[in-house]
């Protein structure tokens, strides 16, 4: 689906962070390179300064001194508005120069003479597409797919894509994103044929001088599906030898191709399952093809119903995988949800992290806005993932990486909803370093999307950006409630959706068992699934107990009746109302101040009026949910 709304704004990624043009070209300075890649960086960033930087001379300067990263270190002086960008690496002064322009729209207050260094906190900073080759895109709200491969020969792209994804390019370079994975990982086998290899290649090509590498995700059961084996048992040594010559001819093409992602027996997919054979078995196998181009398998955990039929699914990334710990070749990487269940607006961290102490991990956080009201809500998700990081610290944890589940289309403002743009700035920005605020995200995306403004307006929207996804988590599912949304498309209400006519392993209960009791999924090991047995210390102790539960997780880990306590005194039923009712006032606050004359003044006609028509449908979403949810449960408290 992509935006109800349409957009009179035919400008070419016209309403993105990028940095403004300036009025005069601006003098820069930097060094000539004889590599053909770093020449092209060096040249992409000279180019966005004398196009964008409104000071006097900037010179970009290669070092020897400091860190060996993509970092970057500037130094600004005020009296003749000069800067000098130094890097180890070429990447390192686009970012710099990314960062300085940054700078120049979001700085405050009186100019003095400043210098400050930055570096990446985490390698792999990692977008993943859910794009098919058919143009289609699994979760995907904002159009078709940007890729167009049918614009694709591997002699080359048209202009218009090629104008499109160099904005793409930039976009990303900005905010420090360097990997992607092109394609859905329920994966075509299609992508690893001859004809999409050769346009992969054309890609990587454009992404290069940025510093994005391409990745693919593969279907496990190629080269059977392509009728090139008799089976595709990773034990198999002719499945074996075809992978290893996929990796070559894939490694002839694209020499600094990233490495493969993998969906395996998950969900209907292929793998090792198949043919007995563990994940360890599987992700070996294709580490094994890659190892001798220095690249990596990203494994996911998420995977359930195959193995452990009938186990609480929130229990079973780690049933499956923990006693693998240990098992898989040091290029593999483990990719697990950021919670247990399914990107749900909220969830508790996933266990996983806690459970796996010999492999290799990297977080996966989902952009587009699958269960958070899709290309039509306003809801600004750096506040959920600042709180999965303060309970898996990405950096503390030595995690390999950040992969975010992409919200772009080809939709003109790329992404549906014009605020849903700050979700995918947010995602670059805290994957290049988590300790940023979400309010500091916020401020920059505003001011760099919509201008300065005055003050008041810029913090009234920032506010309104900050509450909403707690808003979000309060009309849909508060208090630990989780999955009932509408079976397949996920988006609207249907608390008594999960019924036996579904595949068992996919949805094996209602979620929320509600009875005349109470309310809430009992995951505790007295009476429970035994989930909380999957947590560290102190987590374990407090999910455990309905007293000290956080009350944000209390019907994730509990049955609870329905006039029990909460900490306000207030009792169940009575919170649940509270919550409903609160998150469908804010969105009717962030409408009024949507209309409110400063805003109107602020944001530029086309998008005012998109965002004031979106508003309105979130406001009629959000009471719709709290009078299906409500209406719903009410029935089992007045047995
Ligand atoms: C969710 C989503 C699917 C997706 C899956 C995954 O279940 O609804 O569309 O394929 O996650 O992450 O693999």
């Amino acid at each position: 689906m992509s935006s109800e709304v349409p957009s009179d704004n035919d400008e070419v990624g016209a309403t993105l962070w990028l940095p403004r043009k300036a009025s005069m070209p601006a003098h820069v300075v930097c060094p000539k390179m004889a590599d053909h890649t770093a020449a092209s960086t060096i040249a992409i960033a000279r180019h966005e300064l004398q196009e964008s930087w409104q000071g006097g001379q900037v010179t970009l300067r290669l070092v020897s001194e400091g860190s060996d990263n993509d970092g970057y270190h500037i130094k600004y002086k005020v009296a003749d508005h000069s800067a000098v960008v130094s890097a180890r690496r070429p990447l390192g002064l686009l970012y710099g120069t990314y960062a300085l322009l940054r700078w120049q729209e979001t700085k405050e207050g009186n100019d003095r003479d400043t210098t400050w260094t930055s570096a990446p906190a985490l390698q792999r900073r990692m977008l993943n597409h859910w794009d098919n080759p058919d143009g289609s895109v699994e979760r995907g709200y904002a159009g078709k797919s940007i890729w167009k491969w049918e614009q694709i020969t591997k002699n080359g792209m048209t202009d218009s894509l090629r104008q499109r994804l160099t904005i793409y390019a930039r976009a990303n370079a900005s905010v420090g994103i360097n990997a992607m994975v092109v394609n859905n990982v329920n994966a075509s086998p299609k992508m690893v044929t001859r004809p999409y290899l050769e346009k992969l290649k054309v890609i990587a090509d454009l992404l290069r001088p940025y510093g994005i590498q391409v990745w693919l995700s593969i279907n496990f059961g190629s080269p059977l599906a392509l009728h090139e084996t008799k089976t595709a048992d990773p034990l198999d040594a002719a499945v074996q030898r075809w992978w290893q010559r996929k990796a070559r001819e894939i490694y002839k093409l694209i020499p600094d191709f990233g490495g493969f992602l993998v969906k395996a027996n998950s969900e209907g997919q292929p793998g090792p399952g198949d043919y007995h054979r563990s994940h360890a078995d599987g992700a070996n196998m294709l580490a094994d093809a890659l190892k001798p181009y220095g690249s990596t398998v990203i494994w996911r955990s998420f995977v359930y119903g195959a193995n452990h039929k009938g186990e609480d699914r929130v229990m079973q990334a780690v049933s499956e995988f923990k006693p693998m710990d240990g098992l898989f070749h040091d290029n593999v990487i483990l990719q697990s949800k950021n919670g247990p269940l399914d990107f749900q607006p909220r969830e508790p961290y996933a266990p996983i992290f806690d459970n796996m102490t010999k492999t290799p991990q990297m977080a996966e956080l989902q952009i587009t806005q699958e269960y958070t009201g899709q290309s039509l809500h306003l809801v600004y998700l750096a506040p959920m993932w600042k709180e999965f990081f303060s309970y898996v610290d990405p950096v503390a944890r030595g995690l390999k990486g950040i992969a975010g589940v992409a919200n772009t289309g080809d939709d003109t403002n790329w992404c549906g909803h014009p605020f849903s743009q700050s979700n995918w700035y947010a995602f670059g920005r805290l994957a290049w370093d988590p300790s940023l605020t979400s309010e500091q995200i916020a401020h920059e995306w505003l001011l760099q999307t919509f201008g300065r403004g005055d003050s008041v307006t810029v913090a009234a929207l920032e506010d309104m950006m900050l509450s909403s996804r707690e808003a979000c988590v309060d009309y849909m599912m508060p208090l630990g409630l989780h999955h009932i949304f509408a079976f397949d498309h996920h988006y609207g209400p249907q608390p008594d959706g999960y019924k036996a006519e579904y595949p068992l392993e996919w949805c094996p209960v209602y979620y929320h068992k509600a009875d005349k009791q109470g309310l809430g999924f009992d995951r505790t090991v007295a009476t429970g699934s035994g989930a909380t047995a999957q947590y560290r210390e102190p987590y374990r102790s407090l999910y455990e107990n309905v007293k000290t539960c956080p009350e944000q997780y209390l019907l994730w880990f509990h049955h609870v009746a329905w006039d029990y306590r909460l900490a306000n005194g207030r009792t169940l039923w009575q919170s649940l109302c509270d919550h409903y009712d609160a998150g469908v006032r804010r969105v009717a606050a962030y409408r009024v101040l949507w209309q409110s004359p400063a805003v109107r003044n602020y944001v530029d006609k086309v998008q005012w009026q998109q965002v004031d028509k979106l508003l309105a449908t979130q406001l009629d979403n959000a009471r719709q949910w709290q009078h299906t949810c409500l209406d719903y449960f009410n029935g089992f408290r007045s047995y």
